[in-house]
């Protein structure tokens, strides 16, 4: 893990910076990024199933003829207002009534995150989490300012008594969960949970912020709720979600839908980051959800990905050594596993690589102590033999 640091003889990097390290995550994925390995680390969609004839058709038609000039000129903060209808009427068919009006459309969901931090956090202010988390979230928080607390999880995600509890005892003004498919545990919280979680929200007078990168992609059960949607919950959710797992994350296209009373401050601060997100890319993503058949191209994404989880989960636990436990995952890219009492899987991972095979340790994902047995898998990158390959080295590398 490496913090910032400079050489004497230079003003020194602001404080806030000092204490943040740069995400262990990152580095794990340039180890594995090498040619011949097959790799479980990067939450990677799979960039064959990116409909690039699409994309293409959309980025030249918004910059063809007159709409080049619009699309090519500065332009408001709040977004695209066709990207924004389109995001805002999508949002409504999944059963979050939402204006355009409701959407900021940012640089990505983690700009989103930055915004929100931004808006909400006082400098030493305490933000609940679901430990482990989703780490660039942490890195966002505390760049802020924040205190991370985590919050101790089971199966099933967080438990709102739990949530409860912190909040009280550290005076919490913020929660950040990611309820779906969760990054990195691959966890849902139940229905019964979220309507808990939304009242303990509003006994406690916790703002929550709603990360779902990956609701859209549910291979099994039916769809569950948003919590902006659940009563207690609606004027405190900010729900952040992206087109990066959807369309492709290259486009950077993102957006937090947000309480009236937010709107306002969550504007000025993206005007302060960066005046607007990239024009062409909002009017491309605005022409490509207009043309796209969405859904049947989300049966094609579902269709792969879900062969994809039942082949790691057809043969992870031969490939783990024996003990050795992980979760099934209705949807989203990732499963976690957890290696018996006294192994190490940043150990593991680095025999794993002497076999051209990786994953991504679980430790860099706890923001207190970590669990070092854990590990995750994500499949969504390889096709099923593929997998199957990078299971057998698995199981060769400790064996
Ligand atoms: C939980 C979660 N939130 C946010 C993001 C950021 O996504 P993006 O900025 O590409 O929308 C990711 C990316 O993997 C994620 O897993």
């Amino acid at each position: 893990m490496s913090s910032l640091a400079l050489s004497t003889g230079l003003p020194p990097i602001a404080a806030r910076l000092r204490g943040v390290a740069s995400s262990p995550v990152r580095e794990i994925l340039a180890l594995t990024a090498r040619p011949g390995v097959i790799s479980f680390a990067g939450g990677l969609p799979a960039p064959e199933l990116f409909d690039a004839p699409g994309l293409r058709e959309a980025f030249a038609a918004a910059l063809a003829g007159e709409s080049a000039g619009r699309t090519l000129q500065y332009s408001t903060t709040e977004g695209d207002p066709d990207l924004r209808e389109a995001i805002a009427a999508r949002l409504t068919a999944r059963g979050l009534p939402t204006g355009a009006d409701d959407v900021l459309v940012t640089s990505g969901s983690q700009q989103a995150l930055t915004l929100a931090a931004t808006a909400l956090i006082e400098p030493g202010d305490r933000v609940l989490v679901e430990e482990p988390s989703y780490l660039a979230a942490l890195q966002a928080f505390a760049l802020a300012g924040a205190v991370v607390v985590p919050v101790a999880c089971d199966d099933d995600g967080l438990d709102p008594d739990a949530v409860a509890a912190a909040a009280a005892e550290h005076g919490a003004r913020l929660l950040y969960t990611i309820p779906t498919f969760h990054n990195p545990t691959g966890r849902t919280l139940p229905l019964e949970r979220r309507r808990a979680l939304a009242a303990v929200a509003e006994r406690h007078g916790l703002w929550l912020i709603e990360d779902d990168p990956y609701g859209e992609l549910r291979y099994r059960g039916e769809p569950l709720p948003s919590l902006a949607t659940l009563p207690g919950a609606d004027d405190r959710t900010l729900a952040l979600s992206t087109l990066s797992k959807v369309a492709a994350p290259g486009l950077r296209i993102g957006w937090v839908r947000t309480p009236p009373a937010l709107r306002r401050a969550l504007v000025i601060a993206k005007q302060a980051a960066d005046l607007h997100s990239s024009t062409v890319d909002q009017a491309a993503a605005a022409r490509w959800l207009a043309t796209v058949d969405l859904d049947a191209h989300l049966e094609v994404l579902r269709g792969e990905y879900g062969r994809r989880r039942d082949a790691l989960l057809d043969g992870l636990a031969g490939a783990l050594p024996p003990g050795s436990t992980h979760n099934r995952p209705d949807g989203g890219m990732f499963v976690w596993a957890r290696l018996p009492d006294g192994w190490d899987s940043d150990a593991l991972l680095r025999r794993a690589l002497a076999h051209d095979v990786a994953f991504v340790p679980g430790y860099p994902f706890f923001a207190a102590e970590p669990d070092r047995a854990t590990l995750r898998f994500s499949f969504t990158t390889h096709p099923p033999v593929e997998i199957a390959e990078g299971l057998a080295r698995l199981r060769r590398s400790w064996g």
